[in-house]
């Protein structure tokens, strides 16, 4: 059967920044280029794109920090990384287009004068390259840096053209933006001094992963769903993001953050606004992003009554994880011993708007769950109480489409269906669509879209700030109460209070 392609996303661009063109040549300079992510996520996302032709002919990537590495030296790192993490295996034909194109000037982000050394090198490939001064700030630092760095690279004459110039600068800031909404509000501010909006591309790699971006096409590309998305037929929605890794190697900045601001405030949200927006009036990126705004903006606040019984915060202790023996949270390296920050996060919330009245909104997320799987389940009414549906007990079990984010991405709905033969008997079966070919990567997706300059998977200032807005009633009340996290057994869904809390409406969690 034909497939079908149509500009879904960006196409009647207004948010879109100057040099819109997808081949429009370019360099990519990564500040914190020899760090973790661009060892894991970045460089390896870059090269695959480069194999299948999404990198414009004449592109450029150069590694800005601390480290002193030449081009050789970022060139090895670059493979070993790719080597290690990149979804398609290295091949000697794909490195050797690549490598070329990688480039590394060694200096630090609070150091005027390297970000002078950092310009010879942008003019000197711009000018092999013919890249017009078209240039891509890719901030993959700590939050802390962002204003000094974006202030050093304007006084080297790295900042925004003048509105007439017909070349571009953008810049891109990963999550976390800040650590409440004040923060938030401050380094969207500094950033304001230096970029415009439609130049600022915020990073939450959620929106970038496959099934994330399906939730708009399942909605508005099939007549089916759309006429029961509503509380008419849908009794909740249950949003998990389950992980079974610990803090790993990131105690410094989790031990800070925990589940709530590092999970919820961004991807949860994201996800949330997906499933429940409104249809935006066109595909283009702000008419989308308005309408994730307005689901975040009808979040109901949260009354400090609220937190205390539909917030539920956990730790994990020492548990069983695949048969394997692990450590507490507390005994983590360099976590504090006496932590209270919460590895897991299970919430009920609404959206007062017409469409979703007295639905309630389940969100929960945490660290050393059974199991890595990140699913949104959207429960329908059940049936009424007669025909097949008629006996005191047992009642009929209600519909559920479940879209799976991770692993096996895809979706399946369970129907109540006829078991063979008879007496008749009725049992539910699911409909399951697996998603059969190897998707990209978030990150390559998110950095074609940044290369070509288009915004829709991209948080614009105004949502971060709101949803920092809703979630800040949350941490004031943990904050003032000093509200202990549950323990949870690493290896378990959470702690029993979670599934109490749910509990209480005549609910369960989903299990996996
Ligand atoms: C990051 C969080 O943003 O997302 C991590 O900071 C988390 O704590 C990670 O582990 C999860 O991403 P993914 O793509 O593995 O689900």
């Amino acid at each position: 059967m034909a497939g079908l392609i149509s500009p879904v996303r960006g196409a009647a661009s207004s948010g879109k920044s100057a040099g819109q063109g997808k081949n429009d040549p370019c360099t990519l300079v990564i500040l914190g280029g020899a760090g973790d992510l661009s060892h894991k996520k970045l460089l390896p996302a870059l090269y695959n794109l480069a194999l299948e032709g999404g990198l414009p002919p004449q592109f450029a990537i150069v590694g800005f920090s601390i480290e002193s590495l030449d081009d050789d030296g970022y060139r090895k790192f670059a493979r070993d990384g790719i080597e290690r993490f990149s979804r398609r295996r290295l091949t000697e034909a794909g490195w050797n287009n690549f490598a070329p194109q990688l480039h590394f000037v060694s200096g630090s982000f609070t150091e005027p004068k390297d970000y002078l050394k950092l310009k010879e090198q942008l003019d000197r490939i711009d000018q092999q390259n013919g890249s017009s001064g078209n240039h891509i700030f890719y901030f993959a630092i700590p939050p802390n840096f962002i204003e000094v760095c974006a202030r050093n690279l304007q006084e080297a004459g790295l900042g925004m053209p003048a509105a007439a110039a017909n070349r571009f600068t953008r810049v891109v800031v990963e999550k976390p933006i800040g650590h409440d909404l004040a923060s938030a509000r401050e380094i969207n501010q500094q950033l304001a001094r230096y970029f415009d909006e439609n130049s600022t591309f915020r990073i939450d790699h959620y929106l970038g992963k496959e099934t994330v971006e399906n939730l708009m096409v399942l909605r508005f590309a099939n007549l089916i769903f759309e006429p029961i998305w509503t509380s008419h037929y849908i009794d909740h929605v249950q949003i998990t993001v389950a992980e079974d890794e610990g803090v790993g190697t990131r105690a410094a900045y989790y031990d800070h953050a925990g589940a709530l601001r590092d999970m919820v405030q961004s991807h949860i949200l994201q996800v949330l606004c997906m499933i429940a927006m409104e249809p935006p009036r066109s595909t283009a990126p702000d008419a989308v992003r308005d309408s994730k705004l307005d689901v975040i903006r009808s979040l109901r606040p949260f009354e400090p009554v609220d937190v205390e019984r539909w917030v539920i915060r956990g730790q994990y202790q020492e548990g069983l994880i695949a048969g394997e023996k692990v450590k507490g949270y507390l005994a983590e390296e360099h976590i504090a011993p006496d932590s209270m920050t919460e590895t897991f996060v299970a919430l009920k919330c609404y959206i007062d708007n017409w469409r979703w009245a007295g639905v309630p909104f389940y969100l929960r997320t945490g660290k050393r769950m059974p199991k890595r799987a990140s699913e949104i389940a959207i429960f329908f009414k059940r049936v009424p109480r007669v025909l097949y549906n008629s006996r005191p007990t047992p009642t009929l079990a209600p519909n559920v489409l479940s879209i799976r984010i991770q692993p096996d991405e895809g979706l399946s709905l369970t129907i109540i269906s006829k078991l063979p033969g008879s007496p008749l008997r009725l049992a539910p079966v699911k409909v399951d669509f697996q998603n059969s070919t190897a998707s990209p990567e978030a990150y390559e997706t998110l950095l074609r879209d940044l290369i070509i300059g288009d915004q829709t998977l991209f948080m614009r200032r105004d949502t971060v700030e709101a949803a920092w807005a809703w979630i800040q009633t949350v941490l004031d009340v943990w904050s003032v109460a000093a509200v202990a996290p549950y323990p949870y057994a690493a290896g378990s869904w959470g702690p029993t209070e979670a599934a109490v809390m749910i509990g209480k409406d005549g609910r369960a969690w989903r299990i996996f």
